[in-house]
């Protein structure tokens, strides 16, 4: 199995490009099943995620060109619904967009339980609740999702979801798109990526108005026509190297970002003692003197982002003092504590509550990723331990990260990827990148 190899205790220094935003391409590549022409994406990431969403879409038919490494044309005049995507559907949590893309398509929709990161239970009865509404109808059995819309046109309506959901909304709008009438969407979720989903969609063609807010108001179209959209940077890739130079210390300026998007992110570090500056679309994180504890609550944007908790738990690992952190979105996202332990990591849980005990030092041991933004956490405790780490199911990691060891090492980071083809054979092929 392929593993990063970290040699810590380095200062990070220098500038990292971020890319383009996982969560938002992952919604954005599903909902181009609905545009008949050709949809020009730029800074799509280069990701594991993304990969697999374009090769459904090619399975269903859509025709797909890169332009370059992050711009690519997704043509789907000529689609159609195809059981070889079962297998890709089951690999990621965001394949459920498909339900929603489906249905405005072609009025019915086959696919399967999605998969994605497991931390703890991820229902769908939001998504269900959404599609029903609009006249779906849903059969979910043996692990597959049908559904056909009544009169074959979802129609338009008025939704309340119970919990705010970024994927419940983001599915239940992209259905909405090509339903007839209006459809009024409340207590959504509000992050940047549903905010880029709307402004690809209406970009071609669609009527969407309110992302952002609480309420997402949408006017059925009949078709979308083909465009260009340039995707957002992704605010998650962004905070991981902003905790990362918190942890190591240094001096990182990370370009291509919207400060805003980072202002929750940015605020716990500056009450942890790193000094941020921002500009029109980079921020430079500098960390030079002690760390100091903090109390993190996780919630949906603008709060705190649970995707950030791994790893800015992982800094408060060895800032001074006691931290309290609580999960207050997902079950039971602190699997990758234990692996933190083995570092010497002196944290407590407690169901959604977390209670770290900053150390003077981690050390460098053998851990695993858990899950994507966990791994990422174990990264960042390598690069600040004392020693070396490995770093065991990469595979997690490069679902989300473009680059991650490349961008890394060009920070001054000693990490290198040892792909071990054949898991018996006791060296693996360095690649330092
Ligand atoms: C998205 O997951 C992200 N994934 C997650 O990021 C992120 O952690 C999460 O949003 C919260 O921001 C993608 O965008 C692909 P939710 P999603 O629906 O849509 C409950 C990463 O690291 N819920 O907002 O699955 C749910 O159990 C990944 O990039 C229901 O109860 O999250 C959770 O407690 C990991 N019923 C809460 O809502 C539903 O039908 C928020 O979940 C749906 C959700």
């Amino acid at each position: 199995m392929d593993k990063y190899v970290v040699k810590g205790g380095k200062q990070l220094f220098g500038q990292v490009d971020i890319s383009g935003a996982k969560n938002a391409a992952v919604a954005i590549i599903p909902a181009a099943l609905m545009v008949e022409g050709v949809c020009r994406i730029e800074n799509i990431p280069q990701i594991s995620d993304t990969k697999k969403l374009l090769e459904m879409l090619a399975l269903m038919g859509a025709k797909i060109r890169f332009v370059n490494k992050t711009t690519l044309d997704i043509d789907c005049s000529n689609v159609h619904l195809s059981d070889d995507i079962y297998d890709l559907t089951r690999q990621i949590r965001a394949s459920y967009y498909l339900i929603g893309s489906m249905l405005g398509r072609f009025g019915k929709a086959s696919t399967t339980m999605p998969g994605g990161c497991n931390f703890g239970v991820r229902p769908i009865d939001q998504h269900i609740k959404g599609m029903k509404a609009l006249g779906a109808v849903m059969d979910i059995s043996r692990g597959f999702i049908k559904a056909e819309a009544k009169g074959g046109r979802l129609k338009g309506t008025r939704i309340y979801l119970d919990k705010v959901s970024v994927g419940a909304t983001i599915n239940v709008m992209i259905a909405a798109t090509m339903a007839s009438g209006i459809t009024v969407i409340e207590n959504v979720a509000r992050e940047p990526h549903i905010v880029d989903l709307a402004n690809f969609l209406n970009s071609m063609g669609a009527d969407i108005r309110g992302a952002g807010t609480d309420v997402i108001k949408v006017r059925g179209v009949d078709k979308l026509h083909g465009g260009s959209y340039c995707l957002i940077p992704d605010q998650i890739e962004a905070g991981t190297y902003m905790a990362a130079v918190a942890g190591t210390g240094g001096e990182v300026t990370l370009t291509n970002v919207i400060p805003k998007h980072l202002d929750c992110i940015s605020a716990k570090l500056i009450e942890m003692g790193v000094e941020i500056e921002e500009g029109e679309d980079f921020v430079t994180v500098r960390r030079t003197g002690e760390l100091t504890h903090t109390n993190i609550k996780t919630l949906p944007y603008p709060g705190f982002p649970t995707d950030m908790q791994p790893q800015v738990s992982t800094v408060l690992a060895l800032a001074n003092g006691t931290s309290v952190v609580t999960e207050g979105v997902w079950d039971n996202r602190y699997k990758y504590v234990n692996e933190l332990r083995k570092m010497g990591a002196e944290i407590q849980v407690d169901g959604k509550t977390a209670v770290i005990q900053g150390v003077k030092k981690l050390y460098g041991a053998p851990v695993a990723a858990c899950d994507l933004r966990a791994g990422a956490a174990m990264v960042i405790a390598g690069l600040c331990a004392e020693g070396t780490t490995t770093i065991e199911d990469i595979v997690y990691i490069e679902r989300g990260y473009q680059d991650f060891v490349g961008k890394l090492r060009k920070l001054g980071a000693d990490i290198v990827k040892i792909s071990d083809p054949d898991p018996k054979s006791d060296e693996g092929i360095a690649e330092a990148v």
